[in-house]
């Protein structure tokens, strides 16, 4: 079957940089211990201005310039978002008129911060298939609209970025060999935002109780994700007949440098062979992943030939890995 080659990435993060120094003054907490417990040390946070589709649409058109296309030879769209402009119509339909892609068809996934990897799955398909042979994947968040700047157990990691990557039929061994994606909703109590949809509509109760932003027990997210996250990456090297020695470069889902550290070390990959940008952006969700490919692309750690593993997670829960040749 035709693989789905990567042959644009573009990446967009608001200028406004918010330090752990600058948190400091907001809450109670301390540069020391959010670099010890997460690795952050600066994030990106959106202006008042600024929308989820802004970012991406920047990120998109960056993508588009380096695949050498025009919006108008973008068959779909796949955008992978918590944090839409607005529950509908959705970023997707906003990026394709915005950008001009009149071709296209589009749609949003909401898989948290595993929305990379889903929108990147489900494009890829398309192209495998045969039915598209030009699909533009995103991921775009303003994360810091749902963030409760008085809880420091979440403001501290949450933050603001885009990501975006070109998909085309390769002709050659270079491309998306595989995913996995995966959810169980048993955790969902784990990480979520309570208020805004059908179960708790918008009312001024809901909004004095603060229910419209992200809720996390930390302690114990991290604990599942490592495990999801090295079972993952295991399986999908397995069933391909490949280990970690194979491995060029993982892109994990930059949530904590923690959890990547300990996945990494699971796994039997030394950090040199890990991508890691978690200390200037913090957790971008959705867009992680793509930001992260774009910086390493831009670093040159990325050559022909190069597998490259890519992993995400995140609230519901949903995450999953893909496995590419670049
Ligand atoms: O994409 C998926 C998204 N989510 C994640 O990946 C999050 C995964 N979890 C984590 O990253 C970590 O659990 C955190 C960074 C959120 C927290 O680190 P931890 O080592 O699990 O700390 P903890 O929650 O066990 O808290 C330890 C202490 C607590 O104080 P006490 O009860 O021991 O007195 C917290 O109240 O640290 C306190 N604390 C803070 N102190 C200073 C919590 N947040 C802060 C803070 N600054 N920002």
């Amino acid at each position: 079957m035709t693989r789905a080659r990567i042959t644009g990435v573009g990446a967009y993060a608001p200028k406004r940089i918010l330090t752990n120094a600058d948190l400091e003054k907001m809450i109670d907490t301390n540069d020391e211990w959010i670099v010890q417990r997460s690795g952050i040390r600066e994030r990106r946070i959106a202006d008042e201005t600024e929308a989820t589709s802004d970012l991406a649409v920047k990120a998109a058109q960056q993508a588009l310039e380096r695949a050498n296309l025009v919006p108008e030879d973008i068959e779909f769209i796949a955008v992978g978002t918590t944090t839409p402009d607005m529950i509908f119509p959705t970023v997707g339909n906003i990026v394709q008129h915005r950008l001009g892609c009149r071709r296209a068809g589009s749609v949003d996934m909401l898989a948290a911060c595993a929305g990379s990897i889903y929108s990147l799955s489900i494009g890829s398909q398309f192209i495998q298939t045969g039915k598209y042979r030009r699909v533009l994947c995103i991921g775009a968040e303003t994360l810091s609209r749902i963030t409760d700047f008085t809880d420091r157990g979440t403001c501290v990691l949450l933050a603001d970025a885009a990501g975006a990557a070109v998909l085309e039929p390769s002709d050659d061994e270079r491309g998306i060999i595989d995913f996995d994606l995966y959810s169980d909703g048993q955790y969902w109590d784990l990480l979520y935002m309570p208020g805004g949809g059908s179960r708790h509509p918008a009312t001024k109760e809901t909004v004095e109780a603060r229910m419209h932003y992200a809720k996390m027990k930390g302690n114990e997210v991290f604990k599942v994700a490592v495990r999801l996250f090295v079972d993952c990456a295991e399986r999908i090297l397995a069933r391909n007949g490949l280990t970690a020695d194979d491995v060029s470069l993982f892109i994990p889902h930059q949530a904590n440098l923690r959890i990547i550290e300990a996945a990494a070390k699971r796994v039997n990959l030394p950090m040199e062979r890990v991508f890691v940008n978690v200390d200037r952006y913090g957790n971008t969700g959705a867009a992680s992943v793509y930001v992260a490919l774009e910086e390493a692309i831009a670093a040159g750690r990325l050559k022909r030939g190069d597998l490259v593993l890519l992993v995400a997670f995140g609230g519901g829960f949903a995450w999953g890995a893909a496995l590419m040749r670049w």
